[in-house]
């Protein structure tokens, strides 16, 4: 059990987040009375003092009634980190005092230093904007923010990559993601809205005609902006009959113009939903990048996670992509499932490296409420933080080898080992959906069951997320109100 007493401020919940990648899966209780710390287990003893000398942090560190660490953070009100917001840096140094007890205290390691927000990318973003160096930014995020080295390095580099994508910035400009929430089954980790096709598909008509529906209003309301890129996730697209998902994006382009749309993805994701004409049709239709997923490419984690498809079919489906003429094709990777350690990975990798695909999205396992894995936890053998860490060791070592460079990066909670997701591609072979969606700069209109719309207000540097609803049956009864939703906000903007 760890207690926390916090005095001065009440930043619980980011302290919370913090404590969390130190004491995983560990009871953590806030008392507002440190008398209520009945001596047993571990009490993390935060206070922030403010007088006419500065504002400072002390941290102690309490085992069984004992003081065992004391760090102070002083003259917070100097700290150098991005922008000038005085709450930002007392919430950093807060967190950064409270790193330096539990490093101390803690066999984890915190290779993010006191990051737990999801996109850290953006904090580079930020200083590169302030014209910031490379050298004062990887001191800042070494220093400050704690994080290690080669974290440092690499959201640098990779922020540095994908300017060209995100600046100037515009206002106009908006990219448009449509969801088709069909599988063919649910897999164990999965927690996103989604549904059974088996069961669902006598509303799938119904649900092309109301989100081609939605596109069409999406298209009136954004008349004066300019599309950059269309990306079609779900879900698993491919799921659906090839002549229904022909109409959708024959709608987008009817609604868009083809030729004004920079790049247009479809997941097709699994193996299963990928056939010769699927595969045809998205190809005559001009689409310029879908995804392949494996997850692995052990057939007896494929059957363990619910893929119900075998590697043999991941690769036929890439080869036929290929013949059929894509040009760039994703796979996505999780790292970190149950059975899986080192070999394991090393196996998938050995079979990627045959199909060599232009993009490599690595993910880490992430153990989400919802998903049926959460339930089920118990029941497998997961690795330790130490073993994850060699797993995406292999995958850095591999993707260095094959030339696929990391292009965006983000974070997840309740993520295993608290590590993060890599998306590399091939030179030039980059997602700008991708990017535009993870670094929140550039409006996204999104249609569909559970899509979430973010439009970007690039003076205050912030999005307004307008949700969608998550379920089927709210979605078709309520698509109306969907576009009065997204109205409303831009009405305001
Ligand atoms: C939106 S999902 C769906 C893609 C597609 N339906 C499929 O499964 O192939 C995109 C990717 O997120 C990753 N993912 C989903 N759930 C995850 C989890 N709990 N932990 C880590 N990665 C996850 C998987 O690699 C998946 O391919
Ligand atoms: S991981 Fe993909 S295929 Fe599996 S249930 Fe989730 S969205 Fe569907």
């Amino acid at each position: 059990m760890i207690y926390v007493y916090l005095s001065g401020h009440d930043f619980r919940y980011e302290v919370h987040e913090l404590i969390k990648v130190f004491f995983f899966g560990e009871d953590i209780i806030f008392i507002d009375n440190i008398d209520k710390y009945d001596g047993e287990g571990i009490l993390i003893e935060n206070t922030l003092n403010c007088n006419s000398k500065g504002i400072d942090s002390t941290t102690n560190v309490y085992r069984n009634n004992k003081l065992i660490f004391k760090y102070s953070v002083e003259n917070i009100e100097n700290m150098k980190i991005e922008g000038n917001n005085t709450k930002k840096r007392i919430r950093i140094g807060i967190k950064k005092g409270i790193y330096e007890a539990l490093i101390h205290v803690s066999d984890a390691q915190a290779p993010w230093g006191v990051l737990t927000g999801i996109r850290p990318v953006k904090i580079i973003h930020n200083l590169l904007d302030e014209g910031a160096t490379d050298e004062e930014i990887f001191d800042i995020m070494t220093n400050q923010y704690k994080l290690f080295p080669e974290k440092a390095n690499l959201i640098l580099n990779i922020g540095k990559k994908q300017r060209k994508y995100l600046y100037p910035l515009d206002e106009n400009r908006f990219s448009l993601y449509v969801s088709i929430p069909f599988c063919p089954t649910r897999c164990l980790y999965c927690s996103f809205p989604t549904c059974s096709i088996d069961r669902y598909i006598d509303y799938v008509d119904r649900y092309t005609d109301n989100l081609i529906y939605e596109i069409d209003k999406i298209s009136e309301l954004m008349k004066n902006k300019s599309i950059s890129t269309v990306y079609i996730g779900g879900g698993t697209p491919t799921t659906i009959p090839v002549n229904q998902l022909e109409k959708i994006i024959q709608a987008i382009y009817k609604d868009f113009g083809k030729s004004n749309i920079e790049e247009i993805t479809v997941e097709a994701g699994r193996p299963d939903t990928i056939n010769r004409k699927m595969l045809e049709m998205l190809n005559r239709n001009k689409v310029d990048r879908i995804s392949i997923n494996p997850q692995t490419m052990n057939d007896s984690t494929l059957k363990l996670i619910g893929r119900k498809h075998n590697s043999r079919e991941i690769s036929a489906a890439y080869y036929l992509a290929k013949e059929i003429g894509f040009n760039v094709v994703n796979m996505d990777l999780i790292i970190g499932l149950p059975s899986e350690g080192v070999e394991e990975v090393k196996t998938t990798l050995k079979e990627i490296e045959k199909l060599n695909p232009e993009n490599l999205t690595v993910h880490t396992l992430s153990v989400k409420r919802g998903s049926k894995f959460k339930d089920k936890m118990s029941e497998y053998h997961m690795e330790s933080q130490h073993i994850i860490e060699e797993m995406l060791e292999e995958t850095r070592c591999f993707t260095h080898n094959m030339e696929l460079n990391p292009y965006y990066l983000y974070r997840q909670k309740q993520t295993m080992g608290n590590f993060e997701n890599i998306g590399y591609a091939k030179e030039g072979k980059e997602c700008i959906y991708n990017i535009a969606m993870m670094e929140e700069k550039e409006t996204i209109m999104a249609a569909g069951m559970g899509a979430v719309s973010k439009i970007f207000y690039p003076l205050e540097n912030r999005i307004e997320r307008v949700p969608n609803v998550k379920s089927l049956e709210e979605y078709l009864g309520r698509t109306e109100e969907m576009v009065e939703r997204k109205l409303v906000n831009l009405e305001i903007k």
